[in-house]
C-alpha cells in the first residue's frame, strides 16, 4: 500500500520532548542528588557535566543517527548499519525490558504516594507505614499495575498521538513543577544556605576515582543511552530534525532538570535536617525486613529520601504540605512514566514490525509480560513474605538494576559507538575511506554535523568507546569490592547472570531472526492500515 503518511513524530520538538521524557526520570530526581551528596557536591557536578558534554552527547548523536538512518526497530537498525551486527539490536531490546520490571515497581510506589498526599499526617507518614506498604503482598502490585497500565495506554495511542502528545503535555508540566518546588525550597529560610553550600562547594577529596566512574555511569543512565531507546525514538524522526541540535537540546533539558532537582533537594534537606530526621533515621532498622536497595543510605539515598524523608517533611507542613506533596509526587510519576513509556516502546516496536501484530496487541503482550516479572520484584524489594524472595543475597530490584546498569548498559553504548565509528557499511565505505576521514564518510552517509563533525568522528571512533570501557571495567571492579565489603555479597553472580542473558539474547537472535526479515517502521502503517 502506497501512502504518504509517516509513522513517527509529527515535529522536531515532539521528538525532543519525548526523548527528554525518556531521559528525565528517577535518575535525575533522586540518583543525581544522591550521588552528588556522596561524591563531594559540586566536584561531582563538574565531572558529571564534562561526561554529558564529551561522552553522553556523542553517544546520543550516535544512537539517534542509527535509528534515523534505518527508520526501523533496533534489530533492523543495527543490521542496516552492518549486516553482521543485528544481534546488538537484540540486546537493545532485552536490556530495557528488564529495566521496566523494576522501574515500574518504583513507579507504582510513587503513584501510591501521590494518591495518598492528602492523607498525610505525622502518624501515617513514618517508616512503619512505608515499610508495611511495600512489604504488603498485594498493594504494591495494584499500584505497579496502575502505573504500567498508564504507560501501556499511552503507547497504544501510537507514536504521534500517544507518545508525542503525552510528552508535549507532561514534560512542560514536569519542568514547571520542578522549578516551583526548587523556588519554594530555596525560600525555606534557615538551613538553606548550608544546603546550598554543600551542593555548590566542590569537595574534591570526596570525589576520587569512584566518583568519576559514578559520574560517567550516571550520565549514561540519565540520558537513557546504551539501551536502544534513542535508536527507537530516532527511527521515528525524519528530515525535520537536525540530529546535532536535537541531541544537544535533550542533553541540556535532562541536565537542567537534574541540577534543579539538586537545588530543591539540598536546600530542603539543609532546612529540615537535624531534629526532624534524626529520630527517624535512628529507628529505621527496626521496621521489618527491608530490601537492600534502600537500606543502604537511609536518609539521603534514593528510596529512603523519596519515600521516607520527604513525606515526613511534607507532614510537618500541615495542609500546605499536602499540596507540596501532591505536586512533588505527581512530578515523580510523570518523570518515571515518560521513561517507562520509552523502555516499553523498544520491544513493542520490534514485535509490531517483526510479527506484524497491531500496536495495541503488541503493547498488551509486552506490558503483561513485564508486569508478571515485576510481581516477584515488588515482593523482593518490599520484603514481602518475610523477605524470602532473594537471589544470591540480593533483592531482585538491586539484582536487575546492577545487571542492566552496571554490566550491560556500557556494553550497549560501546557497541553503538563502534558501529557508527567503524562498521557502517553503506556503500562499503569502510573499505574505501581512510579511517582518519570518518567524518567525511559519515557526512556522505547522511550525518551532517557542521563544524562539530570532525570532533564527533574522533570521539565516537576512539575516545568515547575507550571511556565507556573504562566505566565498564572500573564500575564492575568497584561493585565487586563494594558489595563484598559492605554486605558480604558476591557481585560475580550479577556478572554471571548478565553474561548468561547476553548469551541467551544472542542465541535467540541467531536461531530465530538472523536470516529473516525483521521489519521496519513503514510496516506498521501497513499493518494498522490493512486492518483498520
Ligand atoms: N533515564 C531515566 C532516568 O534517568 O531515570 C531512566 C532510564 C530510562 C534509563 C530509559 C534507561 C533507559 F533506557
Amino acid at each position: 500500500m502506497e501512502t504518504k503518511k509517516k509513522n513517527g513524530f509529527a515535529s522536531g520538538i515532539g521528538f525532543i520532548l519525548a526523548a527528554a521524557g525518556s531521559a528525565v526520570g528517577l535518575g535525575n530526581l533522586w540518583g543525581f542528588p544522591y550521588k552528588t551528596a556522596t561524591y563531594g557536591g559540586a566536584a561531582f557536578v563538574i565531572v558529571y557535566l564534562l561526561c554529558v558534554l564529551f561522552i553522553g552527547s556523542i553517544a546520543m548523536i550516535a544512537e539517534v543517527y542509527l535509528g534515523k538512518r534505518a527508520q526501523a526497530n533496533t534489530i533492523t537498525a543495527y543490521r542496516k548499519t552492518n549486516k553482521n551486527m543485528g544481534w546488538v539490536g537484540m540486546l537493545a531490546i532485552i536490556i530495557p525490558t528488564f529495566i521496566i520490571c523494576y522501574y515500574s515497581v518504583l513507579g507504582g510506589w510513587t503513584v501510591r504516594f501521590t494518591v495518598n498526599s492528602f492523607q498525610w499526617n505525622s502518624a501515617n507518614t513514618n517508616a512503619v507505614s512505608f515499610g508495611s506498604f511495600i512489604s504488603n503482598s498485594y498493594l504494591p502490585l495494584i499500584f505497579t499495575f496502575i502505573f504500567m497500565g498508564l504507560a501501556a495506554l499511552i503507547i497504544m495511542g501510537g507514536v504521534k498521538n500517544g507518545i508525542e502528545n503525552a510528552s508535549k503535555i507532561l514534560m512542560p508540566m514536569l519542568f514547571i513543577i520542578v522549578v516551583v518546588i526548587a523556588i519554594y525550597s530555596m525560600c525555606l529560610g534557615e538551613g538553606v544556605g548550608a544546603g546550598l553550600n554543600f551542593y555548590l562547594n566542590p569537595d574534591f577529596s570526596k570525589l576520587g576515582f569512584d566518583g568519576v566512574v559514578a559520574a560517567m555511569g550516571q550520565a549514561f543512565y540519565s540520558l537513557s543511552l546504551g539501551m536502544g531507546i534513542m535508536i527507537a525514538y530516532g527511527s521515528y524522526t525524519g528530515k525535520e530534525i537536525k540530529i546535532g541540535k536535537s541531541a544537544v537540546m535533550i542533553c541540556i533539558f535532562d541536565t537542567l532538570v537534574a541540577l534543579i532537582a539538586g537545588l530543591a533537594i539540598f536546600t530542603s534537606v539543609g532546612h529540615f535536617n537535624g531534629e526532624l530526621l534524626k529520630p527517624f533515621i535512628d529507628t529505621l532498622g527496626e521496621y521489618g525486613p527491608v530490601g537492600q536497595y534502600y537500606a543502604v543510605h537511609p536518609s539521603l539515598s534514593g528510596v529512603g529520601l523519596m519515600y521516607q524523608t520527604l513525606p515526613l517533611v511534607f507532614a510537618s507542613l500541615g495542609w500546605f504540605g499536602k499540596i507540596v506533596s501532591f505536586l512533588f509526587f505527581a512530578m515523580v510519576v510523570i518523570a518515571a512514566l515518560t521513561s517507562v513509556i520509552s523502555l516499553l516502546e523498544v520491544a513493542t516496536q520490534f514485535i509490531i514490525q517483526k510479527f506484524r501484530i497491531k500496536r495495541k496487541k503488541a503493547t498488551l503482550i509486552m506490558a503483561v509480560a513485564c508486569f508478571m516479572v515485576s510481581i516477584p520484584v515488588a515482593w523482593s524489594v518490599g520484603g514481602a513474605f518475610d523477605g524470602a524472595i532473594m537471589v544470591f543475597g540480593f533483592d531482585l530490584l538491586t539484582f536487575f538494576d546492577e545487571m542492566t546498569n552496571t554490566v550491560l548498559m556500557p556494553v550497549g553504548a560501546f557497541l553503538s559507538c563502534i558501529c557508527i565509528g567503524w562498521l557502517i557499511e553503506k556503500g562499503g565505505f569502510i573499505k574505501r575511506v581512510n579511517p582518519m576521514n570518518t567524518f567525511r564518510a559519515l557526512k556522505e552517509d547522511g550525518l551532517e554535523l557542521g563544524w562539530f563533525g570532525k570532533f564527533f568522528a574522533v570521539m565516537v571512533k576512539y575516545i568515547t568507546p575507550v571511556l565507556i570501557l573504562f566505566v565498564e571495567v572500573a564500575g564492575i571492579i568497584g561493585k565487586i569490592t563494594d558489595y563484598r565489603v559492605s554486605k558480604g555479597l558476591n557481585f560475580w553472580w550479577v556478572i554471571g547472570a548478565s553474561v548468561l542473558l547476553l548469551a541467551i539474547g544472542i542465541a535467540i537472535y541467531f536461531i530465530f531472526f538472523s536470516n529473516k526479515e525483521t521489519g521496519c517502521n513503514a510496516d506498521e502503517l501497513e499493518i494498522e492500515g490493512a486492518n483498520a
